[in-house]
């Protein structure tokens, strides 16, 4: 298994696993799984205060405790939304310091450990007090509670005051072949942790249920005939959905934050995994050439994205013009 090593020198798994969608109550599945992930040298797992409004962090966290004395391991949290446990409602966004401070001590009780690897923002705008959030930040680093930060968000504007004035280790957001509005925020700055590697079941062998279920009205503009047609497409290729969705992702150099809700998915995807690394670029490069090419077009200067959508145009006749005056 390939790792990451972030600026911090934490190893990241490039199959990592995300753990909101994961059987908390259904205790001998997900230990099948969290053993099975180890047994992958999976070393990365993904939660947030706010899943399960704590449970999650308690539940993930006991048994990662368990595993901790035969596997090595780092746990990333999430912070910033301010909630109520007992009522199981979120409160309100609260990126204070004062919130923060709290809210990790907590995160380190529920996860029963006295340093968290990694602490990302779960979301963000440029207009919270985005300096006294990043004080916290290197302050609990000081002080040892967290090892590392990062931010969790898809906000042009918000990453770009992060990357400029912070020093953030890891950037989250949703990227898979057909979601690929994250591409611009590839960067060397930083390790890119992709959620939605398979786009909720649409981009796996089960994409006819997920059509049905998860994108009857759509997604990012695509009516759901066109994002069926977009899978028919890929699957012309001959592999399974999962393998081109993971090879893209291999390829673009990030750590694949894979959800899963059953131990014969991970199963399913570890092995796709694997077919992943037969595939030739080429097959990426071509599928990629005939999926659009989105950008989030909230929350950024709105002449940037005139600008790159210009030039993926320009990119696209290039394309065209080439073809045309082969042979
Ligand atoms: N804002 C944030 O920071 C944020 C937001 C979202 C997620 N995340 C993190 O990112 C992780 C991954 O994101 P995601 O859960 O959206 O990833 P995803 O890969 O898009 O979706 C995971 C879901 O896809 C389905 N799936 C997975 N493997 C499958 C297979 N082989 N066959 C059929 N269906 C399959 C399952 O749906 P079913 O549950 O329906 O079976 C699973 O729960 C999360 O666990 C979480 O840790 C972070």
């Amino acid at each position: 298994m390939k790792h990451f090593v972030t600026k911090d020198k934490q190893s990241i798994s490039q199959f990592a696993l995300g753990t909101m969608n994961l059987p908390l109550d259904d205790r001998e599945e997900l230990s099948e799984i969290i053993r099975l992930a180890f047994e992958s040298c999976i070393n990365y797992f993904d939660t947030a205060d706010l899943y399960q409004y704590g449970k999650n962090e308690a539940v993930i966290g006991s048994i990662l405790f368990d595993y901790g004395q035969f596997f090595e391991y780092n746990i990333g949290t999430k912070v910033g939304n301010e909630f109520d446990a007992a009522l199981r409602e979120k409160i309100k966004w609260n990126p204070s310091a004062e919130y923060i401070k709290h809210a990790v001590s907590q995160s380190k009780l529920r996860l029963s450990r006295d340093v968290i690897d990694l602490l990302m923002l779960h979301g963000g705008t440029v207009h919270d007090n985005m300096d006294e959030t990043i004080r916290e930040f290197e302050s609990l680093k000081r002080k040892g509670d967290i090892k590392s930060y990062g931010i969790s968000t898809t906000r042009k504007n918000v990453i770009d005051y992060y990357t400029e004035n912070s020093d953030i280790s890891v950037l989250m957001a949703p990227l898979n072949i057909i979601d690929n509005r994250s591409e611009e925020y590839l960067s060397d700055d930083y390790v890119f942790l992709a959620r939605g590697p398979l786009m909720q079941g649409l981009l796996t062998e089960n994409y006819d249920v997920a059509l049905k279920t998860k994108f009857k009205h759509g997604y990012m503009g695509y009516s759901q005939d066109e994002l069926r047609e977009i899978i028919l497409m890929i699957k012309e290729y001959g592999y399974p959905l999962e393998a081109i969705a993971y090879k893209y992702l291999m390829n673009k150099n990030v750590v694949i934050v894979q959800g899963v809700s059953t131990v014969s998915q991970l199963k399913k995807n570890l092995r796709h995994y694997e077919t992943a690394k037969t595939i030739r670029d080429e097959v990426i490069e071509d599928i990629c050439s005939k999926v659009e090419k989105k950008h989030y077009k909230e929350h950024r200067d709105p002449k940037t994205v005139t600008h790159q959508e210009d030039n993926d145009k320009k990119n696209v006749l290039k394309k065209l013009r080439k073809k045309i005056s082969q042979p």
